[in-house]
């Protein structure tokens, strides 16, 4: 039996790469498959899982090196923010050229599922909720599972935040996207895209980052 997230570090960047499944089935979606592809879909096919989505939270690099070779092999739709898409296509955007990596190929023969805020996506008995939080990139999202989980991406980190200096970033909008992040349930996990996972509760005590007084007791979920 395994876990509902299984968390895979991949490529020299040590980005967090999750597969989430389904509770109560079968079904799983794989988020952000940065590289390591051979152990991804060992992984899948060794416990019978019937992959649903990829998901991208962002379009850089790291976060993408395997997306090919994950979509040749399950040929199931890729789930990007309608504003990433033109980051992904971007050799020079989505961080290839500055990383030294071949360009990603065969984008015009995948098939995308293009989101926006507040869409909802379904794994088998689940609802992932799409949040659109830009400030990292323009189109970067977070994937929550209500009063439970929130994928951040590179949006959010245990004791640090997504840097905005790259290509489409912006700190103003960072910073509301960190707002809206801490407006949920500050009982849930969330799980970021380099790095461990933490309680949105302990972060807001221990991220140098956030600004204690604002992010804190701000506890509704009415945004999400
Ligand atoms: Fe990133």
């Amino acid at each position: 039996m395994i876990e509902e997230i299984n968390t895979f570090i991949v490529n020299e960047f040590a980005t967090n790469c999750y597969i989430y499944k389904d509770p109560f089935s079968e079904n799983a979606i794989i988020i952000d498959p940065g590289g390591d592809a051979e152990k991804l879909i060992n992984f899948i096919e060794n416990n019978h899982l019937k992959l649903n989505y990829i998901f991208l939270t962002h379009a850089h690099y790291d976060h993408i090196g395997a997306l090919e070779e994950i979509y040749n092999h399950f040929k199931v739709e890729v789930v990007i923010h309608q504003e990433e898409y033109s980051i992904l296509e971007d050799s020079h955007f989505n961080l290839s050229v500055f990383l030294g990596k071949p360009e990603i190929k065969g984008l015009k023969n995948m098939k995308f599922l293009k989101v926006k805020d507040l869409d909802i996506i379904s794994c088998g008995s689940q609802e992932i909720f799409i949040l659109h939080t830009p400030g990292h990139t323009k189109g970067g999202i977070c994937l929550y599972i209500k009063d439970k989980y929130i994928f951040t991406g590179d949006t959010l980190f245990c004791g640090s935040v997504g840097r905005t200096d790259f290509p489409t970033g912006d700190i103003d909008e960072l910073e509301s996207s960190l707002k809206r992040i801490f407006s949920l349930p500050h009982h849930i996990r969330f799980f970021p895209g380099h790095n461990n996972s933490c309680i949105l509760k302990e972060e807001i005590r221990h991220n140098p980052f956030l600004l204690g007084e604002f992010y804190e007791d701000k506890n509704s979920n009415k945004h999400i």
